[in-house]
Parts: C-alpha cells; structure tokens; sequence
C-alpha cells in the first residue's frame, strides 16, 4: 500500500523511547528495540538510556571485555544465542549491539563494552554474536558506527582519522561483520568522523556501508545523535531514534515539498523501515524460541561458562593455582561479597541472580573473610586493612579481590588515570607483607595499572567485569576445577604515558586527531619494542603448551602448526597467528594478528592446527590507487603466545603486483624496476659509476624523482625523444614478455 508524505516522514522518526511507528492501515507493525548487548535491557513502557530506570529482569553475560577474553567465536555465538532466545520471549526485535568499536585508549569510559585493541579479534567475535542472535530472528545493531573511540565530548567531537587508519583499523570489525553476518541494522555514533557528524556522513553511511560493503539493512541513529533529520536521510540513515520528534518529521515533509530533500531519499529509508518491521513479524513467527530458553538456569549455566572463559591469569608465581581444598582461606575485599558484575551506562541489565565469590569459595574451602575496603567512600579503610592484615597472619592462602568501584569507569565519560583506588593498593601491599601466598583477584572494565604492587601478588587473575556468574565461575577456576584458558584482547602498559594515544587523547576544542595513525595496542608496542606489562595475547592456564612444525601453504592461503600439552593437566590453549608485511615503501605494524584458534588439549595430547588466512591478512589499504593492496615480497608467518612471545616463525613470499606501464611520470625507481628499462638504466649507471666517483649514490639521489623532472637537468633534456621511444617500446607486452624471461635466466 502506497504511504503518504506524512506517513513516510513520520516512520522514519521513532514513535516511543525503544519503539518505531507502526502504520495499521499499511500493515506495518512496530518494532521493539532494547539495548544490551551482555543481556536484554528491556525497559517496558518508558525508559532512558543512560541505564537509571529498571529493566525486566535478564540473564546478565560478561561485558565484552570479559567475552573478548576468552578469543572464543564458538562460545560467543552461543551467547548470541540464547540472547535472541531471550529477546523472543520478551517481544523484543532487535537488540542495541554488539560494539564493536577499537580500545584506542586504555583511557576510554566505555571499554568495558568493546571488545579489543585489535580490529581482527574484534570482528570475528562481533560476527559470532551477530551470528548467534540472529540465528534466533532477532536483529542486531552493529554499534557505534564509526570511529567513536572515547567518551569525552562524545556527541560532538570529531575523530580526525586519515583513511588508511580508519580502513584497517577502526573500520574492518563493521565491514567483517557486515559482509559475513548482514545485521538488521547499524547503529550511528554521536560523535563527527572527519568533520561529518556521523549521522549525516554519506560517505560512511552510503559509499562505504552500502555500496562497498552490501548492507542490505537499516541504519539508526545512536539516542539523541541526530542534529539536523534532512542531511541525514540525504546521507543514508534510515531512522531516528528515540521519537517522537514532531520537528523531525516536520523538517522532512517541507524539504521533500520545497526540493531540498529528493523525494527517493526518503521513499528509500521509509521503506527500509517498512521492510526491517516486516521481517521482524515475519521472522519471530517462523522461528521456534529454543527448547533452553525458558530455563533461567540454563541461561545461568552458560553465563557461568562465558565467565570462566573470561578470567585471564596474568601471573602464577611456584604455581600458586590452582588451589588445594584442604587449606584455611582468607577472602579479602567487599567485591568478593559485593561483586561488580558490569559497567554503568545504557548496557545495565538487571540480572536473574547474583552469584558471589564469596559464597562459591565457601562452599568449596574453609574461609574467613575481610572486607578490606568499603564499597563507594574512600579513604576510610585504615581499620578495615589492618582487620585485613590480621585474616590474611592466619590463613595459608589470601584471595584479595580489589578493582575498580563502578564510578571509576561508565558510558559518559573517560578514565583519567589507570590505577586502582590507593586503598586498594596499599590493602595490596599491606596484605601481601604478611603473606607470600597472596593471589590477587582483578574486578574492572577497563584496563588498570598494576603498578607498583606487580612483583608483591604471587598470582594475579584478570577477572574483568564477568556478569551474574562470575562469582561462581571464579571458584572453578581458583579451585582448578576447570583450567583458565582467557587471553588479554588488550595489552597491559607500565605507565599511561606509554599508550600510543597518551598525547591525542582526548583531544581539544572537539576535535581529536588519531596521530599514532595504524599504530595503535600492541601494534605500537611491538613496532617501537617498548616493554608492556603484559602484552596483548597473554594469559597462563595449569599446563604447558609447545608448538612444532609451522607451515605455511605456498600461496599464503593457510597455515598448519602442531601444538602440544606437555603439562600435567588439560587444558585450552588459544593459537595466535601473526603476519609481518615487508617494510618496503610503506610503515607497517611489526606484526598483527591474522588468525586465531582455541583448542582443547589433554594431558599429552597433540593436534595439528590450520588456520586459513586470507587475502587480507597479507594487505594494506593503498591510499594511492583507494584500495586494498598485497605489496608483495617475503611475509613472516609467526605463531605465538601473545604478541610479544613469538614460538615459532617462517616465511612465504608472495608475488609482487605487476606494474603499471611506465609514463614520463614514473619514477627513477620504477625504470629501475623494469624488466625491459631496469637493466639498460643500470648499465648506464654503472657507466657513469666508472667515470665520476659516486656513480651509485647519484642513482640513490634520483630514483624518486619523476622522468619529467629528470630531463630539467643539462645534458638529459636533449634525450627527451630517445626515452620516449623506450617507454613504448618498454610497454609492449612482447617486449615486456621477452626481458622478463631473459630476466629469469
Ligand atoms: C548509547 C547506545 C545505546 C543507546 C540506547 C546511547 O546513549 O550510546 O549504545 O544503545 O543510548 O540506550
């Protein structure tokens, strides 16, 4: 049914706080939408989005700082999974995530909602979790799109990216999981992409998103992202959220009627909307919610094993862990009793149930407990660390939980500093002096300094924020009951002023430049070898891994290495594939991570890994000719533990792209290349070599001029006619053909 002006202009806006207009007489239904993405935020009637009002009740995940850590796409579809199957029961139809955007800053507010530090990781685990959901006829929305990489003036700030930053690093997450996965929509950010405010960028929204990349869904604005409604359907969004905004529609109805809006744009959006609404009807009748669903506890359970997957163990001194039962336990720190289950902001769900550490720890051992700090006020814990310090005289084993208190870090702002509360740190020291058997429990979202206290923790668990299980999932990991098998997705710094953003983070004047460009994480880190705490990758477990017999197929398609426990437990080991580029021509990361797999292994055992890699691994974005490029020449193929502890490395050589023919522009160096010119401009070099000293440097000194230019200078202006004559001759394919196989030889 043909919809009018009006209604077209009106469906575009939403019609509530998490609802798009539904049109009866047109047959087109409204849509629900509710934030997560670690469980459902399901505001019923009303609601805000800066996570005040109180939600239906949800199984809570671990925020995707937790889930990145366990570089397991499996375990995340799952998660996916039983999201949508959630969703459906509570008739919502798309769910706000998963985001996707890159830890540039260790710094940033919201990192406890993103994934990685590196796009790679990022995108394959935010296509596993598109995967999942929309297994289950419940949409997602890939978020927030693009370049939204800090809180500070995060509705107005203007990320200053060059282009081949924003290809391979803050863009190929979207474009993986766009291309793969096809979400129902994507959601715009607030902040401005070069100038632009996301919400009006055609090229983001249309060049690169759709016509580039296939999207075939809808694009959204983030809550309150739209400035100005006309510009921004003419860019490529389809709607704004939350309605309703009369002004909006208002706004769109004249500018259709004057001419400034094309008539199309709006037909266009209107109709995507028309569509997505459909094919959320349509969808939630035709597939079956899955027999786990209605279980709470099944949902509970897997939240359990997404939390245990989470944990990373930084350190693990005379392998402290796992724990034995039979000893006397001090539990130290109020997180243990009142855990930080995730971050603040428009993600909080209300969880079904909380399990503590605590309660999970003292199930399995006998415990005394301390609390160490309060929750919220500072500085008042003198008595409580000397309370503290006394358990931890008494007890065989201190379990120190410490981290950082929920308005340290949220949606809406950034950090300042990465260090834990000073009461934190001198509970750790204080503890830690009367007991060398002291294990330090990690709760944040973000990445924290663990200096200067490092050397004092026999063993030191990153347990993120792990959502409604982690109480419990904690236990099974102290108690060995299953083996710790997360990896850091970010890297761990000495100091805040070693992160490669500390001098353009977060910016001035609402404009922050991305000057560490390409170089961002371990990219950094490795390139410039500045020593990180602990680097991206890392993470122990209770056995011991070796790798053997790397290699690589012959085109770089793939690579097959054998791993091995040789430890006395199973365990999961995470298998790091790492490419270098030649350094040729252009700066490139010292190496970046270009396939990942996790395995089981038993006692023993060994498998034989492959890990396919594509073309992509081997390029960069060309800014030259606007596209991906292989460069070519010998690539190092290296296997390793973290992205600083390399097993295993070899190479494989890959063609080089062939030339261009040559033109009066050409340069020196690309006569030199040549089949056919190459060796008759050597020759002559050489000739010159021979009669002035300095022959071969002169050649050094020209190679990037141009030819054109070369022929300004006295004596080479009068070959003009000559070099004419070689360049067509050096194009033609025979000729081309005959050099380079006598080139061979
Ligand atoms: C956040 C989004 C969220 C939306 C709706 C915004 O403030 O940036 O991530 O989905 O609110 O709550």
């Amino acid at each position: 049914m043909e919809l009018t002006l009006e209604e077209k202009a009106a469906l575009v806006v939403g019609a509530g706080f998490w609802r798009s207009l539904g049109i009866e007489r047109a047959g087109i239904p409204a849509l629900t939408i509710t934030d997560g993405p670690h469980g459902l935020r399901n505001q019923e009637g009303g609601g805000d989005h800066l996570g005040l009002g109180v939600s239906v009740p949800a199984t809570c995940y671990p925020p995707a700082a937790g889930l990145a850590s366990s570089w397991n796409p499996a375990l995340l579809e799952r998660v996916g999974i039983a999201l949508g199957d959630e969703a459906r029961e509570q008739g919502v139809s798309v769910v706000l995530g998963p985001g996707v955007n890159i830890k540039r800053s260790p710094l940033c507010g919201r990192n406890f909602e993103y994934f990685s530090e590196d796009p790679w990781l990022t995108g394959e685990l935010g296509a596993a979790w598109v995967r999942g959901l929309q297994s289950r006829g419940v949409g997602a929305s890939l978020k927030h799109f693009a370049a939204n990489n800090q809180e500070t003036d995060r509705m107005t700030v203007s990320a200053e990216v060059d282009e081949r930053t924003l290809r391979e690093i803050y863009l190929p997450a979207f474009e993986r999981i766009v291309i793969r996965e096809q979400p129902w929509t994507v959601m715009c950010s607030y902040n401005r992409v070069n100038g632009v405010p996301a919400a009006e960028n055609h090229w983001l929204l249309t060049e690169v998103l759709r016509d580039e990349w296939g999207f075939a869904g809808l694009v959204l604005s983030d809550w309150g992202a739209v400035d100005s409604i006309v510009p921004a359907i003419a860019a490529g969004l389809d709607l704004e959220m939350p309605g309703p905004q009369a002004q909006s529609t208002a706004a769109l109805i004249a500018a259709v009627r004057s001419g400034e809006l094309d008539a199309v744009a709006l037909d266009t959006a209107a109709a995507r909307v028309q569509r997505l609404a459909q094919l959320a009807t349509v969808s939630t009748s035709s597939t079956t919610v899955g027999a786990e669903s209605r279980s709470t506890a099944a949902h509970h359970q897997l939240a359990r094993e997404a939390a245990i997957e989470s944990i990373v163990l930084l350190r693990n001194q005379g392998d402290l862990l796992p724990l034995e039962t039979a000893q006397s336990i001090a539990v130290i720190g109020e997180f243990a009793r009142t855990p930080r289950i995730q971050g603040a902001g428009s993600s909080q769900v209300s969880p079904t149930r909380v399990d503590t550490a605590l309660d999970a720890i003292s199930a399995i051992a006998p415990v005394e407990f301390s609390p160490g700090y309060t929750l919220g006020r500072r500085g008042d814990g003198e008595s409580l660390i000397a309370d503290a310090v006394a358990v931890a005289a008494r007890s065989q084993t201190v379990l120190l939980f410490v981290g950082l208190p929920d308005g340290d870090e949220s949606e809406g702002y950034d950090r300042t500093h990465l260090d834990l509360p000073p009461a934190h740190v001198r509970l750790i020291s204080a503890v830690a002096a009367v007991n060398p058997r002291t294990v330090v429990i990690l709760t944040n979202g973000g990445v924290v300094s663990l200096e200067p206290w490092h050397d004092s923790a026999a063993a030191i668990v990153e347990a993120w924020l792990l959502g409604q299980a982690g109480g419990t999932a904690l236990a099974d990991v102290l108690f060995g009951r299953v083996a710790p098998s997360g990896r850091l997705a970010e890297s761990i710094p000495y100091r805040l002023q070693d992160t490669p953003s500390y001098l353009n983070f977060p910016g001035e004047n609402d404009e922050v430049r991305y000057g560490e460009g390409i170089f961002v994480g371990y990219r950094y880190y490795e390139s410039v070898e500045l020593p990180v705490r602990y680097p991206f990758g890392h993470g122990l477990t209770y056995t011991t891994f070796e790798y053997s017999q790397l290699e690589v197929a012959r085109g770089g398609e793939s690579a097959t290495v054998t791993v091995s426990n040789t430890g006395p437990r199973a365990g999961r080991e995470v298998v790091q594939l790492y490419v270098s580029a030649p350094t040729v021509g252009i700066a490139v990361p010292r190496r970046e991570l270009r396939a990942f797999e996790k395995v089981d292994l038993e006692v023993g055992e060994s498998r034989r890994v492959q890990l396919r890699l594509d073309r992509r691994a081997y390029s960069h974005w060309d800014t030259a000719t606007s596209g991906w490029r292989v460069q070519g020449g010998q690539y190092t193929v290296a296997v390793g533990r973290s992205a600083h502890n390399i097993a295993l490395s070899t190479t494989v050589t890959l063609p080089r792209p062939k030339p261009g023919p040559l033109t009066m522009d050409s340069r020196i160096q690309e006569f030199l290349d040549h089949p056919v010119t190459g060796p008759l401009l050597s020759r002559a070099a050489g000739n010159a070599a021979s009669l002035e000293e300095g022959g071969a440097s002169l050649l050094d000194m020209v190679s990037s001029m141009p030819m054109r230019r070369l022929l300004k200078f006295p004596g080479v202006g009068d070959q003009l006619s000559k070099i004419g004559v070689l360049i067509a001759v050096a194009n033609n394919p025979v000729v081309r053909g005959i050099a380079r196989f006598f080139g061979r030889k």
